[in-house]
């Protein structure tokens, strides 16, 4: 049977950190709207604690936006709790996400803290949170490097507390895809009472692996990913939710489905990268400019015998309006041909074989060639002959 993927964004909490990312509230509300357009089911809007200006976005989110659940950040602090409720109060549905690192790295040379003591933090902060929110997601920073034991013990305790998710963050994006699975797979099968729990993931990219171990967690039991438009985030940033919807939709195998109205994604990713001053690699997944581009002659000839050729989704899906055959000097004659067409001027046999060989040419001269080059070489062609 399909289950439902809840989709948490956290572009406007993860991402916003990245310096030079920061957007002020009003941006922050174009973003949240974009979102819910989007059909995200969870926007963390941002941390209320740490700023007045992120107080107040959190404040101005729930008032604009009202099918997302608003989730808002804070430490297992008391004080952190009351200003992200506080915030939270306009919001139709509101969240609190508190939680505490839980490696050996945090415990011992972060909070300077022990292993029964920073349980006890986190059960004492998640009932406090309670007092104000019904949806209490608790965050084991760190999750990734820690001990699947000590992590289990954790999350039991959470969820005993009244945590209704359970995020798992690798925070420092450290873990393989099959590490990560066995983690997920640990607790489902070792957490006494993780049934009342939903299972979240946060991948970051340290590695290049996000997305790989957002999916890993998915097809172990994780029903909950926490994503952001175009994987912005610390570092080399977090999983990117284009990626994971996309690779949901291509492989039915996976049993459980998004609310994300796709056709929406590639709208969305440009208003991020402008609005965040952050430009999309050309070969980035599913949103960067090269995407959808063909440019070798074999792969030409393949996509334009059959689109499925070489391509696994419909541009469309995705908001791009269709495919590219780039000419280059590595596109073949069937990628030539195509164009010309397009420009009404018909062309195969002996005919192809001039203009596609003055094309080489000039194509090795310069590195694309667009419409009007190409109607230059015609022009020239019709002279000639
Ligand atoms: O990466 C992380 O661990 C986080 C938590 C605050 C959820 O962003
Ligand atoms: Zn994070």
């Amino acid at each position: 049977m399909m289950e439902k993927l809840w989709i948490f964004d956290t572009t406007l909490r993860d991402g916003e950190q990245v310096p030079g990312c920061q957007l002020d509230s009003f941006e922050k509300i174009i973003v949240a709207q974009a979102l819910e357009r989007l059909g995200v089911d969870i926007i963390e809007a941002g941390f209320p604690i740490s700023s007045p200006g992120d107080f107040n976005s959190v404040v101005e989110i729930s008032k604009a936006v009202s099918d997302p659940i608003i989730c808002a950040l804070s430490r297992a602090v008391e004080k952190d709790i009351e200003v992200a409720a506080d915030a939270l109060k306009y919001a139709k549905r509101g969240r609190i996400h508190t939680g505490i690192g839980v490696s050996e790295y945090h415990i011992l040379h972060k909070l300077r803290s022990t292993p029964e003591k920073v349980i006890e933090r986190a059960v004492h902060a998640v009932k406090f949170a309670k007092r104000y929110v019904e949806d209490v997601e608790f965050y084991a920073e760190d999750a990734g490097r820690a001990d699947n034991e000590y992590l289990a013990r954790i999350v039991e305790a959470a969820i005993h507390a009244g945590a209704t998710v359970v995020n798992i963050p690798d925070t420092t994006g450290y873990c393989l895809p099959e590490q990560y699975a066995q983690k997920i797979k640990f607790l489902k099968e070792n957490v006494s009472n993780i049934h009342k729990a939903i299972i979240a993931t946060h991948c970051h990219n340290d590695l290049g692996m996000a997305t790989a171990n957002t999916i890993a967690g998915v097809q172990h039991g994780a029903r909950q990913v926490e994503v952001t438009i175009n994987g912005i985030g610390e570092r080399a940033g977090n999983t990117s939710l284009e990626e994971v919807v996309m690779a949901i939709k291509c492989h039915s195998d996976i049993p459980v489905f998004t609310s994300i109205n796709t056709p929406k994604i590639y709208e969305t990713s440009r208003l991020i990268s402008k609005l965040m001053n952050m430009p999309i690699q050309p070969n980035k997944a599913i949103v960067g400019r090269n995407a959808f581009a063909h440019s070798s002659g074999i792969h030409q000839d393949g996509v334009l015998k059959h689109r499925e050729n070489y391509e696994i989704m419909d541009p469309k899906d995705v908001g791009v309006e269709e495919s590219s055959i780039v000419l280059t000097a590595r596109s073949g004659r069937a990628a030539l041909k195509h164009h010309l067409q397009l420009l009404g001027f018909p062309c195969e046999g002996d005919k192809l074989e001039l203009v596609y060989n003055d094309f080489l040419k000039l194509a090795d001269a310069k590195r694309d060639i667009g419409r009007k080059d190409l109607l230059q070489l015609v022009g020239e062609y019709l002279e000639d002959n």
